[in-house]
């Protein structure tokens, strides 16, 4: 069983999101290979692929929207679950759609699950642009990851690639 772990991120905690994940599936003895987007050049020999984007302007990351049409006839024939970072706020309403393009993107490739995660803000880190954008806005700073989530989300991949279930009809995620 082999799963191809793809995240698209600015600064590094949606890739954090994306290894915890990766992580828990190889627990589950199912061999993981992690990839930039840009990097991805075949979707050969793959069982299944994990999207991840962190949210930027509510949308994902160019590269991997690029990544999901270039390869969405590929994507499609494959079990595909797809992650998105972005929120900062500890409100479970914050979490509870992902964004426009994601929901379009997933139901394109027939993803089996897509899930919104909160994201991490540090001001240390962002460039200074993205700065006065936040603090123009008061978005505050933190982290907002919920990793009991990710891993249970990352469970429920376990639980269908060794349940079988891959083999089976892909479930429309916007139901
Ligand atoms: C300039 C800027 C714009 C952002 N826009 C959004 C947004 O529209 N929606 C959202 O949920 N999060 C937004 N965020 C929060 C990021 O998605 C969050 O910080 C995420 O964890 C960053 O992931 P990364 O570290 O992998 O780049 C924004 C952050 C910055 C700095």
């Amino acid at each position: 069983m082999k799963v191809l772990i793809t995240v698209a991120s600015k600064h590094g905690s949606t890739l954090e999101l994306g290894r915890a994940i990766a992580e828990a599936l190889v627990k589950r003895g199912i061999a993981v290979s992690f990839l930039r987007p840009e990097k991805v050049t075949s979707l050969e020999g793959l069982d299944a692929v994990v999207l991840g984007s962190a949210v930027y302007s509510n949308k994902m990351l160019p590269t991997m929207t690029a990544l999901g049409y270039r390869w969405g006839d590929r994507l499609s024939a494959l079990p595909v679950y797809l992650f998105c970072s972005g929120p900062l706020s500890a409100n479970p309403q914050a979490v509870a759609q992902l964004p426009l393009d994601a929901r379009i993107l997933a139901r394109h490739i027939g993803a089996r699950s897509a899930k919104l995660f909160g994201g991490r803000l540090r001001m240390g880190e962002l460039r200074p642009a993205e700065r006065a954008l936040m603090r123009m806005g008061g978005i505050p700073h933190g982290d907002y990851r919920d990793w009991g989530a990710a891993l249970r989300w990352a469970g429920q991949i376990a639980d269908d690639a060794l349940g079988g279930v891959w083999a089976a009809a892909p479930e429309d995620p916007a139901a």
